[in-house]
């Protein structure tokens, strides 16, 4: 209840208006973002490098309506490619279809995310395509296989998640195609028709379609913070005589520090996912709905604006 609570308020574009500069929000965010530029960005990674952790780079921001603002996106990422190369960061980039104007349409899209790989290729690097809420899942795959992958199949890959029915069926299609999956359980709140309602179910799914990306999958991403699964997935390599250098785990950004350091530390390849940008408030809300435990310091932070406001209102003042 919470998390579709949660859920439902990271879609409410008011409410980011509210917080966006609201000091304790701001606060928050930094747990989960690296900060508003790319140069907090390049920080951020170069920590990360330094712990023998790479990184995979997310300039925030969802759904755009508009060709500028596409374009304007597109061009901060081909400035964050060469950002990773000049600053030989061991980093690669992930980025959202939707903030590259695919519900604008498809050519448009196309033209723009060419032009990202066409950098990324040039620099050797990598860009994932983040995986949204299943009415994206059908489009986002057939636009990777037809439009993008065939032209760069060694600088682009997608995301799969376990909470939806069909994704056995892509990742066994990932597999024949022989493209790079990135693993996750999912973060939108979805109807039962197409994803499933018990997180066991997603747990166990999880679970089956790993096993197969370990086996036979090109260099997947195992992106949880799931400790249980985390331990199958080092079993099973174990068992399988899988070698480490043929998978990687992927953590978020300030999301089981703990657990990051140890994996680092044992010698597994780890990646973290490192969001940043002004466009934060979408994202804050998605990982505090997967813990709740941390929303009494925002909620807090937020109610206390809203009042101040209304004050303010209610007396007259800017
Ligand atoms: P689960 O939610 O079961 O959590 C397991 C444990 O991890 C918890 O018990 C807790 O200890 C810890 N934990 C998890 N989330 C936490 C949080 N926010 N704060 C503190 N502790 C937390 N989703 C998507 O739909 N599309 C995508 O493209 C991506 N991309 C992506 C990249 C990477 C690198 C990662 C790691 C994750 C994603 N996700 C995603 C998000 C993913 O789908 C999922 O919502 C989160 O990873 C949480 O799921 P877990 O697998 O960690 O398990």
């Amino acid at each position: 209840m919470l998390r579709s609570s949660l859920l439902f308020l990271s879609r409410q574009p008011s409410l980011f208006r509210l917080v966006r500069h609201n000091r304790l929000a701001k606060a928050m965010a930094s747990r989960f973002v690296a900060g508003e530029t790319v140069d907090s960005a390049v920080t951020a990674v170069q920590r990360l490098n330094a712990a023998g952790i790479t990184a995979s780079l997310d300039l925030l921001g969802e759904s755009v309506t508009n060709e500028g603002e596409a374009r304007a996106a597109a061009a901060e990422y081909v400035r964050l490619i060469d950002a990773i190369a000049k600053n030989k960061l061991d980093a690669n980039v992930s980025v959202k279809l939707t903030a590259m104007g695919q519900d604008i349409s498809d050519d448009l899209c196309e033209t723009i995310m060419l032009s990202i790989l066409d950098r990324a290729h040039q620099h050797e690097s990598f860009v994932r395509l983040d995986m949204e809420g299943s009415a994206y899942t059908t489009r986002t795959i057939e636009f990777f296989e037809k439009r993008l992958y065939p032209r760069y199949p060694d600088n682009v890959g997608i995301v799969l998640q376990s909470s939806l029915r069909r994704t056995w069926t892509d990742v066994e299609r990932a597999i024949a195609i022989g493209c790079r999956v990135r693993l996750c359980k999912g973060a939108y709140l979805e109807p039962a028709t197409v994803a499933f309602p018990s997180k066991a179910d997603v747990d166990r799914n999880y679970v089956t379609c790993m096993q197969a990306l370990l086996e036979r999958g090109r260099y997947p991403g195992i992106a949880t913070h799931d400790p249980e699964i985390i331990s199958l997935a080092k079993a099973y390599v174990a068992e399988q005589g899988i070698d480490r250098s043929r998978f990687e785990f992927q953590m978020l950004y300030g999301v089981r520090r703990d657990l990051q350091e140890q994996l680092a530390r044992d010698g597994y390849r780890l990646r973290v996912y490192v969001p940043f940008g002004t466009q934060w408030y979408p994202y804050l809300m998605r990982r505090l709905a997967e813990r709740p435990a941390n929303l009494a310091f925002i909620t807090g932070s937020i109610v206390k604006e809203f009042m101040s406001r209304g004050k303010r209102a209610s007396t007259g003042s800017a």
